[in-house]
């Protein structure tokens, strides 16, 4: 039985779920909380079905049976591919992760890979490889040796990216998305990978991108000291990130925001200099704006010392 199709597994608990949703689709959350609640009796291990049933008691309001409802596919799913630990941060108003399940960002860009490209670019204006690729040029960026990007997704980075570098390798947690990236013949290296976990092994990039990729991490430190390591003097590090107010906070998209505050002394502590911030818009989400930051960074002169408050100045 697979946790997260619709199918539950047993025939009786589908037919109920199919009635739930469409009683939901017509807005009577009671009743279709019931009906899946029945549902679940007949198959009590269906992670799907518990996540399902706590959104459908978030929209009627009842918190605490949402949560608990979670919590169950929690215990049903401790890689929890379906992000369940989030949506219980943010009941809370405090998000308590610092940063998003593995299992459960394969998970969403597996099943998105298909429609990424046609989705970001086409339908919801995403434009952070192109302001990306413009702040560089505003930073004096002519050309990059050996190029890194990191949550490379179906590369459509590398595709702004690739006539600017000699070398240019790719890192993602997806296998569907960097199954789209192969399939572009951009990169002379795709891994799988998670970005919070890369060990520093002294190959050393002039340039290191991430396009949209901090958003899903949350806690930047680990990442930025693996780029600050891995970076040659004076190579460059640029990303982008949703813009927030202080800190770095969970939003209801699940995505997280960072403040400039946080950016700056991040990237100070990493020892990393000449830092610049632009604001942007990164793209539309329901028909509104999604307001960014895009950041160009430079490690310091061979035989520098990475430390010191370089960066604080330039951006707050
Ligand atoms: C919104 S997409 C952006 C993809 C690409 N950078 C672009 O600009 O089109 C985010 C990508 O980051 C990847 N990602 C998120 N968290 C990651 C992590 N911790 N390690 C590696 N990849 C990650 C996702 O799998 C996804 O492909």
């Amino acid at each position: 039985m697979s946790p997260y199709g619709f199918s539950s597994g047993d025939p009786q608990a589908d037919r109920r779920f199919a009635f739930a949703g469409a009683l939901a689709a017509s807005g009577e959350m009671g009743p279709a909380i019931e009906v899946l609640t029945s549902a679940l009796d007949l198959a009590p291990d269906w992670a799907a079905g518990w996540y399902q049933l706590g959104d459908w008691h978030a929209a009627a309001g009842q918190n605490e049976a949402a949560g608990a409802a979670w919590r169950r596919v929690l215990a049903l799913d401790a890689s929890d591919a379906l992000g369940a630990g989030a949506r219980i941060d943010l009941l809370g108003g405090q998000p308590v992760s610092e940063s998003l399940p593995p299992a459960f960002v394969e998970t969403l860009f597996d099943q998105f890979a298909p429609r990424f490209d046609e989705a970001l670019t086409a339908r919801l204006g995403y434009r952070a490889p192109q302001l990306i690729l413009e702040a560089l040029d505003r930073a004096g960026f002519e050309r990059a040796a050996r190029a890194m990007d990191l949550g490379c997704g179906t590369g459509l980075m590398g595709e702004v990216l690739r006539g600017r570098c000699g070398w240019l390798g790719g890192v993602d947690l997806s296998a569907g998305m960097l199954a789209r990236a192969e399939g572009k013949g951009l990169y002379d290296q795709l891994a799988k990978a998670d970005i919070n976990t890369l060990e520093i092994d002294g190959a050393g990039y002039d340039l290191i991108v991430a396009a949209d990729v901090f958003t899903y991490v949350g806690a930047l430190e680990r990442v930025i000291a693996w780029c600050a390591g891995s970076l040659t003097p004076r190579g460059r590090l640029a990303f982008a990130v949703e813009a927030g107010e202080a800190g770095v906070a969970l939003r209801d998209s699940r995505r997280f925001a960072h403040g400039r505050g946080y950016l700056a002394e991040l990237l100070a502590a990493a020892g990393l200099e000449g830092v610049s911030l632009t604001d942007c818009v990164l793209r539309q989400d329901r028909g509104a704006d999604i307001e960014g930051f895009i950041i160009v960074c430079c490690a310091p002169e061979a035989g520098r010392d990475r430390e010191g408050d370089g960066a604080l100045a330039a951006i707050i």
